[in-house]
């Protein structure tokens, strides 16, 4: 057999961080296989992924933009991810040899906030997009108390919560947040590139915690304001490294050196 390896899948791909972060670790655990960036247009799907299964080499594979749906159609959705958040990010061999799915986004958005006590704590979310519907099944694991839901489209906001099973409420975007322990950015507002996310902290507990995904830049206007009201906060390459961390123990069967996350994102962000 030729070295074992994984990949990350999308259109476009030379984008993706994947590759450092698993590459990071392959090295650091002096684990002999590869992790590469793979450009996949969506008509070529399906011819991929049956290349693949009959490659004895491919451990599997993480999935993003534009396939994290369509990608459903050619693996094992064992733990229904199509009906818990609608969509996979990484599809890997399971015991039985089968190719199976999970969404490791919801996995990787948590892992930070275990240090967190958030059971039936108020918690505010913004975004009901994709990664919001991620974060809301995290959210809804721990056993947070109530939900504000800030979105543009209040409607598609309030649809979100009630599919979850939330209580709580949608609010427009601008709002005031309410007191709470946990503010999370799920959308790309901050991003660079996008228009800023303005929010007014004012009414949080000095121990609340601001969480936002976005990465580029890492510091956004949303953590900068929680720093300045001496809040802690998460940035996004937590969320990055903990959904990576959770597929690379599936693709290659060890779990990643964290303690060594200082110096990866050192790398991740030079
Ligand atoms: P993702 O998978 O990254 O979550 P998405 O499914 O397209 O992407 O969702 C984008 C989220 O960012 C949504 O919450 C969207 O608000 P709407 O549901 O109202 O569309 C939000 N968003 C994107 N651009 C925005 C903007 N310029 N102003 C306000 N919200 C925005």
């Amino acid at each position: 057999m030729a070295r074992p390896y994984a990949e990350v899948i999308g259109d476009p791909i030379a984008h993706s961080k994947s590759p450092k972060i698993h590459g990071f670790w392959l090295e650091a655990l002096g684990i002999e296989a590869d992790y590469r960036a793979t450009h996949v247009a969506p008509h070529a799907l399906p011819a991929y992924f049956a290349a693949r299964k009959a490659d004895p080499d491919w451990r599997g594979c993480n999935i993003t933009v534009p396939h994290k749906i369509a990608a459903l159609e050619h693996v094992e959705d064992r733990e229904d991810m199509r009906s818990a958040i609608g969509a996979i990010n990484t599809a890997f061999r399971d015991a039985d040899g089968a190719l199976v799915s999970t969404n490791t986004d919801a996995a990787g958005f948590a892992a930070p906030l275990k240090a967190c006590d958030l059971a039936g704590k108020s918690v505010t979310v913004i975004g009901a997009g994709g990664a919001g519907r991620a974060v809301l099944y995290a959210l809804a694991g721990i056993g947070v108390g109530p939900v504000t839901l800030f979105n543009r489209n209040v409607d598609k906001g309030a649809a979100l919560l009630s599919s979850f099973g939330m209580k709580g409420q949608a609010l427009p975007i601008g709002e005031a947040v309410p007191p709470g322990a946990l503010v999370v950015n799920a959308t790309s507002l901050g991003m660079t590139g996008q228009p800023p996310l303005h929010l007014d902290l004012s009414a949080l507990p000095d121990d609340a915690v601001v969480y936002d995904i976005v990465y580029a830049p890492l510091e956004t206007g949303l953590l900068a304001a929680a720093r300045a009201r001496g809040l802690a906060t998460i940035d996004g390459l937590d969320m990055l490294i903990g959904q990576a961390a959770v597929a690379f123990e599936r693709f290659f069967g060890a779990a990643p050196p964290r303690e060594r996350d200082a110096e990866l994102r050192k790398i991740l962000l030079g």
